[in-house]
């Protein structure tokens, strides 16, 4: 009796769960959609993506092409692994399509962030911020700070096990901290520190507004910050003294072509530092991991840095000319973004309904630009599972148009060559200081996003 009630139970799940199934493609079975599935009713196929990750991807396009519907994440959306069509879309957000980014990530950057804006207003905090990271601004204030503070960053790490995915995050925030606001590993950075690592993990939460959630600290760690640097703004105001530092110039209003409300500069600060965050820091890690790999490729990015080395005193400082000279050490940075593939893709939405690759996208869907499989295309790069930073050496490979590990088109990363001035000093001082080894059983995860769940632990001695 019991089994009989058992296997009565189970039919009736699963005919709920098929009727489930099947309305909600019903749902979403508008005339001049793409193909694809849709999941469940609210979660979708979250959970597939989330589990399966690139093999989803993969899995799905085998079955509906390069271009087909889902709903990932909360939103019914498109997912486009079509190299022409991804680069239309990044190029045409006049024509409605604009950034597509989370509820949360909005929310908690604020809404000045630049991925929060678009057309005009996008163009004038776009430029505001490209006058702070400009070629010459690099060269001369921004690169001294960076060489600075790595020297010191990676002080007293000899004979010490060093967990250095924590240490990439540090370094990639307190550089930043410096550069904005000359802010030094002291009493502000710490609480700073604290509070923003609560405000990353809130953007990358569900915009779920209760007690105990991340969204909600999130959220509260945004006003911290946003209270931390109104007490900044207002000091400087205060003292009169002028500094020579990204707030200094958002702050210097009467010189400044690009004038901006208090509000809209810290939103542009927070804008900075979370957007070289990640990126700056994973790379960083994974290029130790990936050298630890590679001893050839070590060995050939040590003999730049030595020789670098050998033309200065001890005390002096990385400068542009030696950022020009590291051919090698660029390579090392693509292809660990390549091979590692820090992003996966760009988001955006549609502002109407409208025609896409002979299908009807309604408005307010998202469109996932997944980007990552291009990495992995064995005629743009040949054996593409391989690490060969050589294959870079070849500058040609920079240019090319399927290129989009800095994204692509009126959105295209502002802060490309100011993550890679930041890498590779990094870079420099860790590898002609040190030689290190893994511990060993450290996770690496490489999607969602890329990271050491539970660190990776490095034993560093010196040279
Ligand atoms: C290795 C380092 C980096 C990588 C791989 C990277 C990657 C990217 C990508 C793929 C995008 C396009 C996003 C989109 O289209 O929606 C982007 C945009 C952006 N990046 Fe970076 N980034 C890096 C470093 C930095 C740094 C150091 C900064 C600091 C200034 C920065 C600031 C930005 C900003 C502000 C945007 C948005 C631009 C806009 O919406 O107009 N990035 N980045």
């Amino acid at each position: 009796m019991a089994v009989f009630i058992l296997v009565l139970v189970a039919v009736f799940v699963l005919c709920i769960c098929s009727a489930l199934l099947r309305w909600n493609e019903v749902r979403y079975r508008k005339k001049g959609l793409p193909p694809g599935t849709m999941g469940w009713p609210v979660f979708g196929e979250t959970t597939e993506f989330l589990k399966q990750g690139p093999n989803f991807m993969k899995n799905q396009r085998a079955r509906y092409g390069s271009f087909f519907k889902s709903h990932i994440l909360g939103c019914p959306t498109i997912v486009s692994m079509d190299p022409e069509l991804n680069r239309y879309i990044l190029m045409n957000e006049a024509k409605g399509l604009v950034p597509g980014y989370p509820r949360s990530m909005l929310d908690i950057l604020g809404k000045c962030n630049i991925a929060a804006v678009h057309g005009s207003t996008h163009k004038y905090m776009r430029g505001a911020l490209l006058a702070l990271i400009s070629p010459t601004i690099i060269r001369d204030q921004l690169l001294p700070k960076i060489d600075d503070f790595m020297r010191s960053h990676l002080n007293n790490w000899d004979n010490h096990i060093i967990n250095i995915q924590e240490k990439t995050k540090e370094m990639a925030l307190l550089s930043s901290l410096k550069q904005i606001a000359g802010i030094e590993s002291c009493s502000i950075s710490q609480p700073f520190m604290a509070e923003f690592f609560k405000l990353v993990l809130g953007t990358l939460s569900l915009p779920i507004d209760l007690p105990g959630t991340n969204y909600r600290r999130g959220f509260q760690a945004r006003k911290n910050i946003v209270s931390m640097l109104t007490q900044l703004i207002d000091e400087r105001r205060a003292s009169k003294e002028t500094h020579e530092d990204m707030l200094g110039c958002l702050m210097r209003s009467d010189e400044n072509r690009y004038k901006l409300t208090d509000e809209e500069i810290i939103d542009q600060i927070i804008t900075i530092l979370y957007s070289g965050y990640e990126t700056v820091s994973t790379t960083s890690m994974m290029a130790v991991k990936y050298l630890h790999d590679h001893p050839r490729a070590l060995q050939e990015l040590r003999k730049e840095h030595l020789a670098i080395r050998e033309r200065k005193r001890p005390e002096d400082p990385i400068d542009c000319n030696d950022l020009k000279s590291m051919r090698f050490t660029r390579a090392v940075i693509f292809e660990t973004s390549r091979l590692a593939t820090i992003v996966n893709g760009v988001l955006r939405k549609t502002t109407q309904d409208m025609e896409l690759n002979g299908f009807v996208i309604p408005k307010g869907w998202r469109i996932y630009v997944y980007t990552r499989e291009i990495n992995y295309d064995p005629f743009l790069y040949p054996e593409p599972l391989t690490f060969n930073p050589w294959r870079w050496m070849d500058k040609s490979l920079e240019c090319q148009n399927n290129l989009l590990i800095f994204g692509g088109g009126t959105r295209q990363c502002p802060g490309k060559e100011l993550g890679i001035a930041e890498i590779s000093t990094f870079l420099h001082y860790f590898i002609t200081r040190y030689r290190w080894e893994e511990i060993g059983g450290d996770k690496l995860m490489k999607f969602p996003r890329v990271e050491a769940p539970n660190g990776l632990h490095i034993r560093v001695s010196s040279y």
